[in-house]
């Protein structure tokens, strides 16, 4: 059986020595040594100051949206996870949606309208691939909007060899699911351009208490375990190899089904970091036709992100169009990755794919 995914394990042995200092120190949550340790490492990793560790992506959105005062609605893509609505919704706040390019499939900033009610702004590097950031800032100053990227699945990708993708907007934030390149089995990051924030953020994500143990707001509990840090610690400690893995896994789809299906458009300077391998089918009948012959012969597929957001009812008080986000989402199949994917399956899954659409 080839799942769509498979959670990479870091080696046993390193594993066991982070929890042995767990063991030793009896520090299991707020702010352990473990705690520290990672984010100390991640905020080198990714050339940031202001990162706050936290218990997982939708979190890290809400607490975002909340330590940024972006309330009553928000400018969003229809073409991203459920979170990135969902996260919206439960701080209150509308979802104003944009529709997306048809190439990139990420929001289309020239799609953009001004509105009065809107003060924030949520796009989504969507599988990886970075938005772009400079002409979403530009029509964020224009309109006084602060801007939120959801970089969930964007863990070593770069806007271009020079530009630091979590450095972008008022706030970024990640994922570290278990499913995610880099991961922690469950967690998340949020990374703040000002300290202001981020100070706020810290106390948001431990009930709201501040100085002298008094709370100060209404917080929440969004805190990262030690037992999550050790696994971020562990799997952190082969990124190299992971990231790696995931380019021989993409190119080699990609060499073999170019020609039949669309990729994503990864924009040229683009550091990408390959993490999925999402395709696009001429249309929804033969995403299905695919999708059954790769499930019969055990190869799980996945389609993400379907439907478009936009069509659900509960995010939004208003209906919007968005004509491309729904024309991908219908049509679009991730096709399994994850490290140590044989050579030989993936050239039996293109095989099937192009044996059932020819
Ligand atoms: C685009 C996007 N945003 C947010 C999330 C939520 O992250 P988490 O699962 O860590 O809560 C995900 C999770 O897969 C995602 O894909």
């Amino acid at each position: 059986m080839i799942p769509v995914c498979k959670p990479y394990l870091p080696n046993r042995t390193k594993l066991d020595a982070y929890i042995d200092s767990i063991y030793q120190s009896c520090w299991l949550t707020n702010n352990g040594p473990l705690h520290q340790q990672l984010e100390r490492r991640l905020k080198d990793y990714l050339g940031v100051e202001h990162l706050l560790l936290v218990a997982n992506g939708t979190l890290a959105i809400q607490i975002a949206l909340k330590a940024l005062n972006i309330t009553k609605a928000v400018h969003t893509t229809p073409f991203s996870f459920v979170a990135t609505s969902s996260a919206v919704a439960w701080e209150g706040a509308d979802c104003v949606y944009t529709d997306i390019c048809p190439k990139s499939w990420n929001l289309d900033p020239n799609a953009l309208a001004a509105s009065e009610q809107t003060k924030g702004l949520l796009a989504t590097h969507v599988f990886g691939n970075p938005c772009k950031t400079h002409d979403i800032e530009r029509f964020a100053k224009e309109h006084s909007v602060r801007t939120v990227y959801d970089g969930a699945h964007a863990f070593g990708s770069k806007l271009s060899s020079s530009e630091n993708l979590w450095l972008a907007g008022d706030a970024s934030i990640g994922s570290l699911h278990a499913t995610k390149l880099f991961h922690s089995v469950e967690g998340g990051f949020i990374v703040f351009k000002q300290s202001e924030h981020y100070e706020l953020a810290k106390q948001l994500i431990n009930f709201g208490i501040g100085q002298n143990h008094v709370p100060q707001h209404v917080g929440i509990n969004a805190k990262m375990s030690e037992f999550h840090a050790a696994a971020g610690l562990a799997v952190l400690d082969d990124i190299d190899e992971i990231l790696a893995d995931r380019q021989r896994v993409y190119f080699r789809y990609k060499e073999q089904l170019c020609k039949y299906l669309q990729f994503q458009d990864i924009s040229a300077g683009v550091q990408y970091n390959a993490a999925y391998v999402p395709v696009v089918f001429p249309s929804e009948e033969v995403l299905l036709k695919v999708s059954n012959a790769l499930s019969n012969k055990q190869v799980f597929a996945r389609r993400y992100f379907y439907p478009s957001l936009n069509s659900l009812n509960f995010f939004s008080s208003t209906d919007y169009q968005c004509p491309n986000s729904e024309s991908i989402s219908t049509r679009v199949l991730c096709l399994p990755t994850y490290f140590g994917l044989e050579d030989s399956d993936i050239d039996a899954i293109c095989q099937t794919i192009i044996s059932t659409i020819e």
